[in-house]
């Protein structure tokens, strides 16, 4: 498959690349990109992110960061910003971003937060930054950061990839975390959207994916009806390998057949022409 915005000489960055979907992204993107491509990947696992370097192919520079993203300092976040920011130039090197064709940035990093309880039960200030930290307020400086790099005088194309998920959209009782965190972090994408149109944006919605976060839903999920529903999708073989929902991913790119900003989920089929 050729997908015109991930071909050329492209700087990407994914967070969450250690397993799971960001993984399966960072494989399945690195087969487009041209020579001297650069390739980032953010994770706390270290060994985990080696491996998914290591099979990327050799005429690309890979270049991994093992990162808590949920880590925020006192002072008010200024420290990931800064960190965030000499990851992406040390990665960058002595190259500038003007030598790139295309920049692209995948914010698919999450967690599921506790999902054992009601929302009226979720009264711990502490679990809800922490939670917020990674899945809402990381992507977006992180975001931040990374057009600050390549910013519009660069005239690099820059593609933004954010992973969400039905449960931004639609409510799920015992993921309150969840739903909040991934309506929220959407939302932001969107406005982001529509404040750079040079930007191209994609909220992606990947279905329900055989990873270990789909595990946790089958064994932990607090809601006995949810937690059934789960397991009935695994049980009626309808649970998406990682290589289908990213196939899938990168049809859409390809096509291109969104408007920037739009949550697209992997069933929207009626979105693509045939
Ligand atoms: N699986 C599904 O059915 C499904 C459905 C809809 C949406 N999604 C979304 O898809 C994305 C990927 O999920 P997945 O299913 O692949 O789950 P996963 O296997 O649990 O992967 C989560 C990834 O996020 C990283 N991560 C978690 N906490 C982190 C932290 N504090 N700092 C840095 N990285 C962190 C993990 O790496 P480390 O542990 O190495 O840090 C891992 O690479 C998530 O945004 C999820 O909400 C998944």
């Amino acid at each position: 498959m050729s997908v015109p915005l991930l071909s050329g000489k492209v700087f990407l960055l994914v967070t969450g690349a250690s397993q799971g979907i960001g993984k399966q992204i960072t494989e399945s993107f690195a087969t487009l990109l041209g020579n001297g491509s650069v390739v980032l990947l953010i994770a706390r696992n270290k060994n985990a992110l080696k491996e998914t370097a290591q099979k990327l192919p050799k005429s690309l520079s890979v270049h991994t960061a093992s990162m808590d993203l949920s880590v925020a300092t006192a002072d008010e976040l200024k420290g990931p910003v800064l960190l965030l920011a000499d990851v992406v130039c040390k990665a960058l090197g002595s190259e500038s971003a003007t030598q790139f064709e295309k920049a692209v940035i995948v914010h698919n990093a999450g967690s599921l937060g506790d999902v054992s309880k009601p929302a009226n039960d979720m009264k711990d200030f502490e679990i809800w930054r922490n939670y917020y930290n990674l899945n809402v307020f990381s992507p977006a400086i992180l975001n931040g950061v990374f057009m600050e790099l390549f910013n519009k005088e660069t005239k690099v194309t820059r593609l933004v990839v954010n992973i969400t998920s039905l449960c931004g959209i639609q409510p799920c009782k015992s993921l309150a975390y969840y739903c909040t965190g991934k309506a929220a972090r959407e939302m932001f994408f969107k406005v982001f959207a529509i404040e750079n149109p040079q930007v191209n944006v994609l909220n992606y919605s990947p279905g329900p994916v055989e990873t270990d976060m789909q595990e946790v839903l089958r064994n932990n999920l607090g809601d006995a009806d949810g937690k059934k529903t789960f397991n009935d999708i695994k049980a009626s073989g309808s649970v998406l390998t990682t290589e289908q929902t990213i196939n899938r991913l990168m049809e859409i790119l390809k096509l291109q057949n969104y408007k920037s900003g739009d949550h697209v989920d992997y069933y929207d089929k009626q979105d693509l022409k045939q």
